[in-house]
């Protein structure tokens, strides 16, 4: 097993040798289901429309490049979590894989609760109008002035990272005159990556507090001994991009045991355990990822059984799904501009936006799938590069795909499942504007986060 692959990149289970192609899809204008939005289909024109509103039409309205976001797919995914955990259990969407207030709004109708991991999210939750208690505040590095806001404002948990943060938590929950609601971050020694995890010796990292060598509960104890503390329970999250169960079943055994150890050390049983996010999503036909009903029954089985096996009260669940909600939801409209073929490797296709909408390939080595969608196509599949528009060779979106060898500049193609971690990771490299998030439902599209205009960008230098 690896342990240097990155959670998000390839399936290094069976990633292909250098120069080896999978082959080419035997319709190269079928869109799989499994990585696209659940509205997506083609007209009789072989337009491909999302939400009953038209590529070519979007293109016109709101230009590319594009995130476009299946709002009833975001909903339903929603929906399935929240009814997959039933009520003796809470699902927090995690905000940073796309956040805005339209989508705060969403989760909100549709009884879900929020992550947030910075005074910036919490400050887009609060102004949506999401009830303070439904809001789990994290990070590593909170800044005073972020807890104290938070603290104000009656968020529903803190989770608390190390020992200074449990201080400086308590210490302004004091001056605040409140007690605050928190959780204790461990590191159970499990990472998790797709399809593989390693479930000894992962504590080398910024978040938490590992159990080895009783700190953890020691930091159980010093919280459980401050008075503006009200100590919920305790949190694991254990990677990203996970399709295998095993890994948080070593979490949940690992996490039980120190509530165990808690119980039997101060009398106090822990009401409440977070297992994180970090569930898998399709990004190309290859990922296979589990549906919210198997995953809850199994983490609902694992924590019962090892609560039974150590004679506690099964804790409250929570799960904190962000990729496995967003993710799936939108795809990434852009137009093509050149197609350069290489004699003997490839032909590069550059896109509209590159690396500025889409960090992840170049960053994670990421995998995705792309399609023609302004048109079908008879032509013969070519091996292509989708690139940007970046001063920079590693400007890549998707590394390897195939598209029709007829492909021409003006045809519109997207990227499917780029819903998480793409805009919300976006950046202004060679001062790009980020492209708008427009969402579509029932024949209507609505532009939820506008695209950025060289007037943005000039507001914030000075000069
Ligand atoms: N809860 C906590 C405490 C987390 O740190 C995260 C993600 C989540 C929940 C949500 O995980 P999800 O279900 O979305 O995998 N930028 C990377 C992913 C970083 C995830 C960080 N934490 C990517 O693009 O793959």
């Amino acid at each position: 097993m690896s342990r240097s692959a990155h959670p998000a990149g390839p399936r290094h289970a069976d990633v292909l040798p250098e120069g080896h192609y999978a082959a080419p899809p035997v319709d190269l204008n079928a869109l799989d289901p499994k990585v696209w939005a659940q509205t997506v289909t083609r007209d009789e024109d072989g337009v491909v429309t999302v939400g009953g509103v038209d590529v070519k039409t979007l293109a016109e309205e709101v230009g590319t490049p594009a995130y476009v976001l299946d709002e009833e797919d975001f909903r339903a995914r929603a929906r399935a979590w929240r009814t997959a955990f039933g009520h003796d259990a809470d699902v927090f969407y995690a905000g940073k894989a796309f956040l805005s207030r339209a989508v705060v709004r969403w989760l909100d109708e549709e009884g879900l609760n929020l992550d947030v991991c910075s005074g910036g999210e919490l400050a887009t939750a609060l102004s949506a109008g999401l009830a303070p208690d439904r809001i789990a505040f994290h990070g590593n590095n909170k800044t005073p002035a972020e807890i104290r806001r938070a603290v104000e404002a009656g968020v529903g948990r803190i989770v608390l990272d190390s020992f200074q943060e449990i201080v400086r938590v308590a210490h302004l929950a004091r001056e605040l005159g409140k007690r605050q609601r928190v959780q204790i971050r461990v590191t159970v020694g499990v990472e998790a990556h797709t399809h593989e995890f390693i479930a000894t010796a992962h504590e080398d990292q910024k978040f938490g507090i590992p159990l080895a060598g009783g700190q953890a509960a020691e930091a159980v104890r010093r919280a459980l001994q401050l008075d503006s503390l009200d100590v919920i329970g305790i949190h694991s999250h254990i990677g990203s991009q996970i399709f295998d169960m095993s890994g948080f079943e070593v979490a949940a055994h690992r996490v039980v045991g120190l509530l165990k150890d808690i119980r039997d050390e101060h009398g106090v049983e822990l009401p409440e355990i977070d297992l994180g996010g970090g569930l898998g999503i399709a990004y190309t036909s290859e990922d296979d990822p589990r549906e919210p009903h198997e995953i809850a029954k199994a983490l609902t089985e694992i924590v019962t059984r090892e609560c039974e096996a150590a004679r506690l009260r099964t804790p409250r669940i929570s799960v904190e799904p962000g990729r496995a909600i967003a993710g799936p939801t939108a795809f990434t409209l852009y137009e093509v501009g050149t197609v350069k073929p290489l004699e003997g490797l490839r032909t590069y296709v550059s896109v509209d936006g590159g690396m500025s909408d889409n960090i992840r390939t170049a960053l994670y080595d990421a995998e995705y799938s792309v399609a023609l969608v302004s048109r079908t196509s008879d032509a013969e599949p070519m091996l292509v590069r989708v690139v940007g528009k970046h001063c920079e060779s590693g400007d890549i979106v998707v590394k390897d795909a195939f598209l029709p060898a007829d492909l021409a500049p003006g045809d519109l193609i997207a990227v499917p499942a780029t819903g998480a971690y793409c805009r919300s990771m976006a950046s202004n490299y060679n001062h790009a504007l980020r492209p708008p998030v427009v969402a579509v439902r029932e024949g209507e599209a609505r532009v939820i986060v506008r695209r950025e205009t060289e007037e943005d960008l000039l507001r914030l230098d000075v000069g």
